[in-house]
């Protein structure tokens, strides 16, 4: 599965990569000083350019003659992000400065058609404006007979063309004497102003004589000639200089005889484009680029004419061919998307439909083996009961044989009760394992109620209240803490000929026993009603009265997760069922042994002894906080002849019983015993390191005579008072 999500996650990623992969894209910004059909023209060519290479894009920026906007244009053009600036500056000095800006940005620049004086730039290509000029100027020489009177139209001042312009046409006209430039007005390029200054010139010079106008391009030509018709004069030559095509361009001007000549001033955009293209790819390419150009008069405006009409036909034929393709790369980008997306629909449905297919095979799996497990399981409970019915029958029939043995008759009440418990749960486990077998083949009759299902491990609490007083001194007493009490019968037939039983029916029961009369061990089943056996250990093993009680857990729950568990709620050892009871007897009586020889090191000290020994127990400190207080209560008390054990007791806040079961436990003397001990203790202390006489120091430490005193030292350490002060 894991591959198949690994494999539709390549495709999406090579459908990505697929589509953002490819030549780096470039962004080219087009500042054109003027906005005419020249600077149109121009545009769309550079369009047609950028049709061939599918990484370009075109930002165009017309200043509209103003230097101001077009600086403006150029740096905006900046911040949007261009890598390459082609500028045709409006003036050669006023755009300079935005050229060296974007230069210094590292952007390349291309100079075309008018001069800048800025040297930062990347390449120019332009015409020779001056070789235009003279050789429009030669010309009109020619077109005059050398004779005759011009008046010069000039183009933007401070534009470079203008300026190149005019001095090519001067240097000629300088060489014809019978040439005369009777006016050179200041135009700016475009038809309102040339029309609006010869106007005015006109007016001004009502006789003057003018045979030919020289426009510096065809528009301020055109200007001049609607000035000089409207003033009713009789119209002179016009030339000018651009010779576009189409209907409104120079070349149908000469051809339909309203222009004398022009000249035809080269736009080139898709060249200009190639250099951009050049530049950027790192390609060489030439630093400046002269564009060629011709002479348009009538002898060749109409051929010129039917060419130009073919290349914009041509032109308008590729446009219409790169709409058609954008058309295609669209639906061919959309028909690559759809595809993709298709392919990783049909994973993810491929995806699906196997795992659905696993999930169902796994399932079919699933229940095949479960059918098979309880067939198994059938066939086990079916062999089991029928193996454990045999023996069951012949358990039970001898059980009952016996029952009515004259031997059974005369038994004592007790062996009649362990008779009872075994026929009463050889009968009880006959009729399980017939409902066992009738459940397991599926008799409709023959569900096992809850009820039933418990009785095999569980019974009805029924409790017993143990009497303290019948407890033979020296036996232990062991508390049986179960719910069963067939279990407990049992146990009690075990365990009473070695030890003193006491039994509870559950946890909650078990507990109140074993804080009231604080046995010496607990035998206790896991599974109770109320507190189970676990809860009770804890319980037991947390309060400071009975945690000393090592507790044994006994119980049919036999898996090790079970022991952990019992072992981590303090239980000393844990003992499955079935369980054989010379186990539980020598697990019992290691326990008991084990506290005992705490007991014996407790009991056997001496004072002398005393910092001999470096054990704990050895030195007399049993590190507990029980003991430790009933020492501290017994030394400060001990000097009143008058205490009893009661007092020590209500001073511990238990009962008679609970103190002397736990210290009796603990430290294997009774209360009074040490009581006794600590009194002879102090005794031995004093008859040692005082001048006291045995009397006085009786009577100090709590001995109601000095005779008792004298025995009771004698008992305990083997010499009377006296001897032991001459050590
Ligand atoms: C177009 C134009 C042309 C002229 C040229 C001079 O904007 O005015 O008519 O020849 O620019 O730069």
């Amino acid at each position: 599965m894991r591959y198949i999500y690994w494999g539709i996650l390549v495709l999406v990623l090579a459908a990505f990569t697929s589509c953002s992969q490819g030549t780096k894209k470039y962004r080219i910004g087009v500042s054109q000083c003027s906005d005419d059909i020249w600077r149109n023209k121009q545009n769309s060519e550079l369009n047609i350019g950028a049709y061939f290479h599918d990484n370009i894009e075109l930002r165009f920026a017309a200043a509209y003659d103003s230097d101001e906007r077009q600086i403006q244009q150029i740096d905006s053009l900046l911040e949007c992000g261009i890598d390459l600036l082609i500028v045709a500056p409006n003036q050669v000095s006023t755009i300079s400065s935005a050229i060296d800006r974007a230069y210094d940005k590292g952007i390349p620049v291309i100079v075309f058609e008018r001069k800048t004086n800025s040297k930062k730039y990347t390449a120019y290509m332009g015409a020779d404006n001056y070789e235009m000029g003279r050789l429009m100027g030669e010309y009109i020489v020619t077109r005059l007979n050398g004779h005759g009177k011009i008046m010069e139209v000039m183009g933007l001042k401070g534009s470079s063309p203008a300026i190149e312009r005019h001095d090519g046409f001067a240097s000629v006209i300088a060489q014809h004497p019978g040439i005369e430039v009777v006016s050179t007005l200041q135009g700016d390029w475009t038809e309102p102003t040339a029309y609006s200054i010869v106007k005015q010139w006109l007016n001004a010079h009502n006789d003057a004589q003018v045979d030919l106008v020289f426009g510096m391009n065809d528009r301020s030509a055109m200007g001049a000639r609607k000035a000089f018709s409207e003033m009713g004069k009789a119209l002179p030559l016009f030339c000018g200089i651009d010779g576009l095509p189409g209907e409104d361009g120079g070349i149908r001007l000469v051809r339909d005889s309203l222009l004398e000549a022009s000249y035809i001033y080269p736009t080139h955009g898709d060249q200009l484009l190639q250099l951009a293209v050049d530049i950027l790819e790192g390609k060489p390419y030439e630093k400046e680029t002269k564009l060629m150009s011709a002479l348009v008069t009538h002898d060749n405006a109409r051929v010129l004419m039917l060419e130009s009409d073919e290349v914009i036909r041509q032109a308008k034929n590729i446009e219409q061919l790169h709409a058609k393709a954008s058309g295609y790369m669209r639906e061919l980008s959309n028909q690559r998307t759809l595809s993709w997306l298709s392919l990783v629909a049909v994973a993810l449905l491929l995806t699906l439909l196997i795992a659905i297919y696993m999930y169902y095979r796994q399932r079919a799996r699933l229940h095949d083996e479960r059918r098979k497990m309880e067939r198994e399981q059938l066939d086990f409970y079916t062999q089991v009961s029928h193996e454990l019915r045999t023996p069951l029958t012949l358990i039970e029939g001898p059980l009952e044989q016996l029952a009515e043995t004259p031997e059974m008759q005369r038994a004592s009440d007790e062996t009649n009760g362990i008779f009872a418990i075994v026929r009463r749960n050889t009968r009880h486990l006959t009729r399980l394992i017939s409902k066992l077998l009738d459940v397991q083949v599926g008799a409709p009759s023959a569900e096992m109620d809850g009820d039933e299902i418990d009785a095999m491990t569980v019974t009805r609490p029924v409790d017993t209240a143990p009497a303290i007083d019948d407890l033979d001194e020296n036996a232990s007493t062991v508390l049986i803490v179960d719910d069963n009490a067939d279990i407990r019968a049992y146990l009690n037939s075990i365990l009473k000929a070695k030890y003193k039983v006491l039994e509870a029916c559950d946890g909650q029961r078990g507990q109140e026993i074993a804080q009231e009369l604080v046995p010496d061990i607990i035998v206790s089943d896991v599974m109770m009603p109320n507190i189970n056996g676990l809860e009770f250990c804890q319980r037991v093993k947390t309060d400071a009265l009975t945690c000393h009680i090592p507790v044994i857990l006994l119980t049919a729950r036999a898996l090790s997760k079970h022991q952990i568990e019992g072992y981590e709620s303090g239980a000393d050892a844990y003992i499955t069922k079935p369980f054989s009871s010379d186990l539980l007897l020598a697990r019992i009586a290691n326990l008991l042994q084990s506290r005992h020889q705490l007991k014996d090191l407790w009991s056997t000290q001496r004072p002398a002894d005393a910092g001999s020994e470096t054990s704990a127990a050895a030195s007399g400190h049993i590190d507990d906080p029980f003991i430790e207080r009933f020492k501290t209560i017994l030394e400060s008390k001990m000097s009143n002849s008058e205490l009893s054990v009661e007092d020590l007791s209500r001073e511990m806040g238990l009962s008679r019983v609970q103190l002397y079961r736990k210290i009796k436990a603990i430290t294997g003397s009774t209360p009074v015993d040490l009581l006794r001990k600590a009194r002879l203790q102090a005794a031995h202390q004093l008859l040692t390191t005082t001048a006291m006489t045995v009397s006085e120091i009786a009577y100090k430490i709590g001995f109601g005579s000095p005779s008792y005193f004298t025995k009771c030292y004698k008992d305990e350490y083997g010499t009377v008072p006296g001897e032991s002060r001459k050590k």
